[in-house]
């Protein structure tokens, strides 16, 4: 089968479109026919080595597709089911078939094609778990979210609004309107105005930019508020002097947490934003797209064609 591997950390030149062999499933794994691979940050930050994996390595997270094999002792799934995950770094998504653990994969949302469910694992869960997870989210409180165009940030918006919250969102001037439409009730373009001269007593931060943009979210923050960061380092336990507490998430693939997201997607609460699908043959360009920071939504692979309905 066709994959998109490293065998060296570094720049987007050394992706490798090659033959692998396909993937056997072991115990509580399923093998999926990919159909569509999404695309995160994460996937070029373990490419250019910032995280350290062993090597070679299949590429992507992030999955759609059909069963076509299982392997024992799994009762969840079937061959043909319809399904979405976010795999493990021991297989890979940039791939013609991949393996996950039956844990890690649900039904696909039925009302939306493989190429927008494929959009959904590591960004859907990540904003899920950092919303609700962690912070604990209720419908009466008001969260800020920062980087709320891109792939987590445009998913949080979205359950963040289903939850009934009132949401604050940042992002550049051209994605202001983009923010409206997904239901924000306060826009912030970040490079006009300085968020914390606006935003007050926040019950939440949903941080995915890092830098500057965490360290100046504290103040922004109610007494016994919570930021929650994707990217800045925070120390286990960190408080500040008004009981406002920080937490860094890594997000975990959740199979049943998936099937929660399809609910609110088949329901047409909430839907994957999706700017750019390439083939994946181009997954190289698609990181470079990924690696400017300014991606609207998510980028999407295209692995093989859709099934007829
Ligand atoms: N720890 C974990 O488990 C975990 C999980 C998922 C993601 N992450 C990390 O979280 C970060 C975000 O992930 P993602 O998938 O959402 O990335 P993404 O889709 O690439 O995010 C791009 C978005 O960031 C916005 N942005 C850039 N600079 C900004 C700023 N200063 N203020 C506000 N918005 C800004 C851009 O909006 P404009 O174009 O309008 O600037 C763009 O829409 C990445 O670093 C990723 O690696 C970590």
């Amino acid at each position: 089968m066709k994959a998109v591997r490293i065998h060296e950390f570094g720049g987007p030149e050394v992706l490798r479109y090659e033959d692998v062999p396909v993937p056997q499933p072991g115990p509580g794994e399923i093998r999926v026919k990919v159909i569509a691979a999404g695309v995160n940050p994460v996937d070029w930050k373990m490419r250019n080595g910032s995280m350290k994996v062993p090597l070679p390595m299949t590429m992507g997270f992030d999955v759609s597709g059909i069963v076509d094999a299982i392997g024992p002792k799994v009762d969840a799934f079937y061959p043909g089911d319809q399904v979405y995950a976010k795999a493990s770094s021991a297989h890979g998504g940039y791939a013609e078939y991949t393996v996950v653990s039956d844990s890690q994969a649900a039904l696909k949302p039925r009302s939306i094609g493989f190429i927008e469910a494929a959009a959904v694992p590591t960004a859907g869960l990540t904003a899920w778990q950092m919303l609700f997870d962690v912070a604990g989210l209720k419908s009466d409180q008001k969260v800020l979210i920062h980087g709320a165009a891109g792939g987590v940030g445009s998913f949080a918006q979205q359950f963040a609004k289903w939850k009934g919250a009132y949401v604050v969102a940042t992002a550049s001037r051209n994605n202001n309107e983009f923010l409206k439409s997904l239901g924000a009730d306060e826009v912030i373009d970040y490079n006009a105005q300085r968020f914390e001269d606006v935003v007050h007593d926040a019950d939440v931060v949903i941080d995915t930019v890092g830098g500057d943009t965490f360290d100046r979210s504290w103040g922004v923050l109610k007494p016994g508020g919570i930021l929650v960061t994707t990217v800045a380092d925070v120390l286990e336990g960190a408080t500040d002097a008004r009981g406002v507490r920080a937490k860094h998430i890594v997000s975990r693939a959740d199979g049943s947490e998936l099937a929660e997201i399809a609910k609110l997607i088949d329901g047409r609460l909430i839907e994957p934003i999706i700017t750019t699908v390439l083939p994946l043959s181009e997954a190289r360009k698609a990181q470079e797209l990924s690696e400017t920071h300014h991606t609207r939504g998510k980028i999407v692979l295209s692995v093989a064609e859709e099934p007829k309905k």
